[in-house]
């Protein structure tokens, strides 16, 4: 028994050694040299071989979505490498579907780039752009949820679809060495090229919400990439609009709100927005000025933790409870989703009960 512990122990210690050699050697002696990159068969650029295909793409600015900041968690960072990838690692497997691998799509924050490498990536991916941009004014609209107002300074103007998002770079600051992106939704409107707005959630040590409410100031310098994203409301549909949102996933609704009164598109168009409290409420003032300017739009806020004796009058429970109350049936309803992804799994649950099926449930995930 004592022999097989000690056998054990010995192998262990020569994988565990082995692993680390080769971690090491593949940081300081690999040499990978200088590598083509040729995207959709047109552009080509030579880069210094060794760093993670999405900051090389990074580097040369070109942006894929990475909501994550290239941790391997988000699943955003897709695109197909035809050539030079070498074989899946099991970092990305979770991730990719059987229709993923036999397009050879692959997650670019988990590919180096070693040698030479053919990649496809959708044209409207390469059009994201970086934008240099001061913050003209920050809101507490809560305790934990901060809303800002940022212009861009370096002479672009953002194109964008309401529903889209941007990802906002947070430069190093105490307690945290390294840059990092993470995803946030336009909340402004589209017409508005040369400012956008954020409305951004407190998350306990996250890396970047811990930078916008404890280090940004109006007036500081901030860079963001995008636009990003495929959830927008179908412009080629009558149905009716279901949004559905709770805390800071209220964020693309608005976008898509100043869409409506500003394409004047009169399909009927109802919001449930789920919060804790009444001071939960982010935005209400405004949602309730959409009511008076949109003929056919409803906002409908539900409260979660109101005590019996509080003179709240609207609705009482979780979001879901208002689909439940509110929606008779799926009959030409298109429903847009956003925000946890606890939310979104029981809010289409409920939608699904009711008769929804997935070609017209919509959803961004925040998670
Ligand atoms: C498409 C998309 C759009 C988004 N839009 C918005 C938006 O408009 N507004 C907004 O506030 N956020 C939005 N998010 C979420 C945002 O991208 C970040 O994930 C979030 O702000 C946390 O980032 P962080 O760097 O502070 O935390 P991280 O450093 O990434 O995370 C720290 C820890 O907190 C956990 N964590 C991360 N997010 C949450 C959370 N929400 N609640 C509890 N724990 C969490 C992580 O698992 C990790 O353990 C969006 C995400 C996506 C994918
Ligand atoms: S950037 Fe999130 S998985 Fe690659």
């Amino acid at each position: 028994m004592t022999q097989i512990i000690i056998t054990i122990g010995i192998m262990s210690g020569i994988s565990g050694t082995l692993a680390l050699m080769l971690t090491l050697a593949n940081q300081y002696i690999a040499n990978y040299g200088e590598c083509t990159i040729t995207i959709n068969k047109d552009k080509e650029f030579v880069v210094e071989g060794g760093s993670t295909l999405l900051n090389t793409l990074n580097e040369q600015e070109l942006f894929l979505p990475s909501a994550c900041g290239g941790k391997g968690t988000c699943g955003l960072c897709k695109c197909g490498i035809n050539e030079g990838a070498g074989p899946v690692l099991p970092t990305e497997t979770s991730f990719l579907t059987e229709e993923d691998m036999e397009n050879n799509i692959r997650l670019s924050c988990q590919v180096k780039v070693k040698s030479d490498m053919q990649l496809s990536i959708p044209e409207d991916l390469l059009n994201a752009k970086k934008y240099e941009a001061v913050v003209d004014s920050i809101k507490e609209l809560t305790d934990t949820i901060r809303f800002l107002r940022i212009r861009i300074t370096d002479g672009q103007e953002i194109d964008f679809i309401p529903g889209q998002y941007v990802q906002l770079l947070a430069p190093p600051y105490p307690g945290n060495p390294e840059e990092v992106f993470r995803a946030y939704s336009l909340a402004s409107s589209a017409s508005d090229k040369e400012n956008i707005e954020l409305i951004i959630g407190y998350v306990e040590e996250g890396l970047v919400t811990t930078y916008v409410h404890q280090f940004l100031d109006e007036g500081d310098e901030v860079s963001f990439n995008g636009p990003f994203g495929d959830f927008y409301i179908q412009t080629d549909s009558d149905a009716e609009i279901i949004l559905i949102a709770v805390g800071t996933g209220l964020a693309p609704i608005r976008s898509i709100l100043y869409q409506i009164k500003e394409e004047g598109i009169d399909r009927k168009t109802t919001f449930f927005f789920g919060a804790k409290t009444e001071k939960d409420l982010v935005l209400a003032d405004e949602m309730r000025e959409f009511e008076k300017t949109l003929p056919n739009f409803s906002y409908k806020p539900i409260l979660s933790r109101v005590s019996d004796d509080d003179p709240w009058e609207g609705d009482r429970g979780r979001v879901t409870d208002s689909i439940e109350k509110y929606l008779e049936d799926a009959e030409n309803k298109e429903a847009y989703l956003c925000g946890s992804p606890v939310m979104i799994e029981s809010a289409i649950e409920k939608l699904k009960e009711k008769g929804f099926t997935d070609d017209v449930i919509f959803y961004d995930d925040f998670g």
